[in-house]
């Protein structure tokens, strides 16, 4: 009799919730056991950290650990790390890399590192009663929390402002502190939420035992406490240049002149400032490669991406972070992306390969690797529109896609060699792979 719903799952042993969920839930549980287990890291020590991240883990999900070799950022070397799914992102990024290896790198220079925490509260008195005690409070606040903030002061952080934001015309009744930080080469989340909440529990107090507040004044409601993702301020950008006539040869190629290819690479990123569709597109893009160094890194790629959408969106319409101009002989491609990113803390030091990761990169501080991420997202971004103003990218996504293809087809080494020399010249579709296999094993 099957059993599809539990209760104390996560009390069960490993070997339990496997044998539970193959049990109840697979096709084929002796495959699902055996499949699962086979995926568990052979060092034992290693494995009990990587469950330690999460709740009911079962096994490991693989995805591949590439290098982009070639990424000269600010006039140092990179072979960077990514983590990645899509067969074309490291070709394309490793492409761009070493496009711009030549033509004096990618720069990168962090605009700012500042991250917000807000404390939504509710308080029933006068406004300006609110703003008249604001500084008591604000004080009350910071005293509350030194035993929190005094490892991060002495490493150049800490809390660096707390604001009062009324927003009683929007909600009735509804306050917000707005607190900002400085987490030094920590992403810092943890940090942070632990003084919002303990802002919460001062705010509570201030109001409960303040001879200042009225009995009337006493009740506040604070209905959550928790940083946000939206950091406009923790700022890099990224940019590269060189003459338009670098792109001679990709032009050729292409069948064009390079300051044609120039002008409708410009117009393409044009386009993906005016039409969300695009840029949503086009921004995809440029996560193809932060994305791709935030996972190697052990960072919070949900968190980067949030911010960067949001920020993206700033003046009302979502439009593509990434910009390009053409003056004079010079072609000049640059992205502004906000990344909260850390260096310590977190999975950075726990994740075997992140911190692999963090020493193949020469260990950097929070604002290298900001750096780091950001010229990986522009190189991506350049690759992409290069491809789609010129050959379109199905061209090199199929090629890249076909040992995806050939796997899922069942297809030998050799079959695999011969489908490599046929689909140099013939393009790469599902079913011109199947056709060509199908053709192979008759003859
Ligand atoms: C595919 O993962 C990413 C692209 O669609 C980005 C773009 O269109 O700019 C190629």
């Amino acid at each position: 009799m099957k059993s599809t719903t539990i209760s104390g799952f996560s009390k069960l042993t490993k070997t339990q919730k496997i044998a539970w969920l193959a049990e109840n839930f697979a096709s084929d549980p002796a495959a699902t056991t055996a499949g699962l287990a086979s995926w568990q890291h052979p060092d034992a020590g290693v494995q009990r950290v990587i469950d330690g991240f999460t709740e009911n883990a079962v096994s490991n999900f693989v995805l591949p650990y590439s290098i982009a070799p070639n990424f000269r950022i600010n006039d140092r070397i990179y072979a960077v790390p990514l983590v990645i799914e899509e067969s074309s992102v490291v070709a394309a990024a490793s492409a761009a890399a070493k496009f711009w290896l030549d033509r004096g790198g990618i720069h990168a220079r962090v605009l700012g590192t500042v991250k917000l925490g807000q404390v939504h509260f509710i308080w029933k008195g006068e406004p300006s009663r609110l703003k008249a005690i604001f500084p008591a409070i604000r004080e009350r606040l910071l005293a509350n929390c030194a035993d929190l903030t005094a490892n991060m002061q002495k490493r150049g952080g800490g809390i660096l402002d707390i604001e009062l934001l009324d927003f009683t015309e929007l909600e009735p009744f509804y306050y917000q502190l707005r607190a900002s930080f400085e987490t030094c080469d920590s992403m810092g989340a943890n940090f942070i939420n632990s003084i919002l909440e303990r802002f919460g529990d001062a705010l509570n107090r201030f109001f409960t035992e303040s001879k200042e507040i009225s009995d009337t004044e006493r009740d506040v409601e604070v209905v959550m406490a928790i940083l946000s993702n939206y950091t406009p301020q923790c700022l890099v950008h990224a940019w590269a240049e060189t003459p338009i006539a670098s792109f001679d040869d990709v032009a050729r190629q292409a069948g064009m002149v390079a300051p044609e290819l120039a002008e409708r690479f410009a117009l393409a990123v044009r386009i993906a400032r005016i039409d969300p569709y695009r840029a949503t597109t086009h921004n995809k893009g440029i996560y193809n490669g932060i994305d791709a160094v935030v996972m190697a890194t052990g960072n919070d790629f949900r968190a980067v991406e949030a911010c960067g959408h949001a920020f993206a969106a700033r003046d009302g319409q979502y439009r593509s972070l990434s910009s390009c101009t053409i003056y004079g002989e010079m072609f000049r491609f640059e992205l502004t992306v906000p990344l909260a990113l850390g260096t310590v803390g977190g999975l950075t030091a726990l994740h075997p390969l992140a911190k692999q990761s963090l020493d193949l990169l020469g260990n950097p501080s929070a604002q290298e690797l900001m750096c780091i991420a950001a010229a990986v997202g522009l190189a991506q971004n350049f690759a992409a529109v290069r491809s789609l103003v010129t050959t379109g990218i199905q061209h090199g996504h199929m090629k890249m896609h076909l040992t995806n293809i050939l796997n899922h087809l069942g297809a030998s080494e050799l079959e695999a060699s011969a489908a490599a020399v046929h689909f140099g010249i013939h393009a790469v579709s599902f079913s011109g792979v199947r056709a060509f296999l199908e053709a192979q094993r008759a003859s």
